[in-house]
């Protein structure tokens, strides 16, 4: 077995060489620290423990802590079913299309506020802020507030992937803070159904007045779905904005196909979510003895289904370590970043949508866009991209 440090400054910075370097030595490799685990690093094995989550299952959570929250990404059939069900209505795509002219105004007016400075850095101007508010909208959250507590790297999911944050004594006090907040909420729409007040139409409603096969959720269930919501929704497409961008800055002759041709622009989303899938992969665990590759997983391993190695996989995809943007969509949309199966992410044509749109508005808007540094790297362990991303435009001119 080829041994890894996923906590290593070599994931951080160039995890295509490192994913390599495992699939080549063993593609089931493993590590020690904090304790034994493993990642798959072969697109067919990622597919196989997918195909089978009674096998592979998610009820210790989807890090690598043996943790995790008690809805949909740490649950297993037939409450997982349940759980889909009941924020499916939020996520169909007819209410998602509906949110995009929304969407289109917010980036808009986010640019207006940004666009005479002529430098910045693009993710706190915008990559950070769209999604949050985004999610807001979704949750009936106040805006402000989140812009204010905007969630740090650390989230749910990237906590989750260390085995320390198993312990409460570890928490971060500023999540409490969040949730804190999250409680408030619900109490509130509590008091609205007592005094026979109309309640907003969104996804907390939807949460808190479900029934579902006789099943009413506690604020501890509504608690959870919020938490996780909130997190899933927001850190890993302001991933999504910032690594796009970044590659065509990074590769002009990709930047200049788009800014000729703007429907390449899904084409440039689903290139960047293969190419630098904003999350490394996410954990199951074996409810029994089993093998990969000729290697025995004891029962309850730890084992990461990598979806970034599966998208750089050479068996599955034509010179995957090339960023490019002509690739046949149709085939790119096959990659791995939202996972698939039963777990498939639910956000993912949100997060489409607010990447297309952003793109569009950038390229409209912010011309000659360039870098003016380094960006840095995001340090959450299991999230993928970069944190800060410094660049330069051109100022219209008479505004
Ligand atoms: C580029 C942005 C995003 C990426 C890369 C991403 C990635 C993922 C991945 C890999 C999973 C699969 C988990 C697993 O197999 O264990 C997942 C699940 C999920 N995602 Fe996303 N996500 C993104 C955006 C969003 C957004 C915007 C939302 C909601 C607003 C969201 C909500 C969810 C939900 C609810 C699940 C759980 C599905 C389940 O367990 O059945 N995600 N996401």
């Amino acid at each position: 077995m080829s041994d890894f440090d996923f906590f290593s400054e070599k994931f951080r910075t160039d995890p295509h060489a490192e994913y390599d370097r495992m699939r080549n030595e063993c593609p089931v490799a493993h590590s020690t620290e904090p304790y034994d685990w493993y990642a798959v690093t072969r697109e067919v094995d990622v597919k196989q423990m997918i195909r089978k989550p009674k096998l592979w299952s998610s009820k210790h959570g989807p890090g690598l802590a043996f943790a995790g929250g008690s809805v949909l990404v740490s649950v297993d059939p037939p409450q997982h079913t349940s759980d889909r069900r009941l924020v499916q209505e939020a996520f169909n795509a007819e209410t998602l299309t509906a949110l995009e002219p929304d969407i289109r105004q917010l980036i808009s007016d986010e640019i207006d506020s940004f666009v005479q400075r002529g430098e910045g850095d693009l993710q706190e101007l915008l990559g950070m802020p769209v999604p949050l508010i985004v999610i807001a909208w979704l949750l009936g959250l106040d805006e402000n507030y989140c812009r204010e507590i905007r969630p740090r790297a650390d989230s749910v999911i990237a906590r989750h992937a260390d085995a320390q944050s198993a312990d409460p004594g570890n928490r971060d006090p500023d999540r409490a803070d969040e949730m804190v907040y999250f409680a408030e909420m619900i109490a509130k729409r509590r008091q609205m159904i007592v005094d026979g007040e109309d309640l907003p139409d969104d996804t907390l409603t939807a949460l808190i007045t479900a029934e579902l096969d006789g099943r009413v959720l506690t604020d501890t269930d509504v608690l959870g779905f919020m938490g996780f919501l909130f997190i899933a929704g927001s850190q890993t497409t302001t991933q999504m904005i910032g690594n796009m961008v970044w590659r065509l800055l990074q590769n002009p002759e990709q930047m200049a196909l788009v800014q000729n041709d703007r429907s390449l622009i899904p084409s440039v989303v689903e290139e960047s979510l293969r190419y630098d899938s904003p999350v490394h992969g996410l954990f199951r665990t074996n409810n029994e003895e089993t093998e990969i590759d000729g290697v025995k997983l004891p029962v309850d391993s730890k084992v990461m289904c990598s979806f970034f190695a599966a998208n750089m996989d050479p068996e599955a995809w034509d010179d995957p370590h090339k960023f490019d943007i002509t690739r046949d969509l149709d085939s790119l949309k096959k990659h791995w970043a939202f996972g698939k199966g039963i777990h498939l992410c639910m956000g993912a044509p949100l997060s489409r949508i607010e990447g297309a749109v952003a793109l569009e508005l950038i390229l409209d808007r912010l011309p000659n866009l360039r870098l003016t540094g380094e960006p840095t790297m995001i340090s959450a362990p299991v999230l993928h991209g970069v944190e800060t991303l410094p660049v330069a435009w051109d100022v219209p001119v008479g505004k």
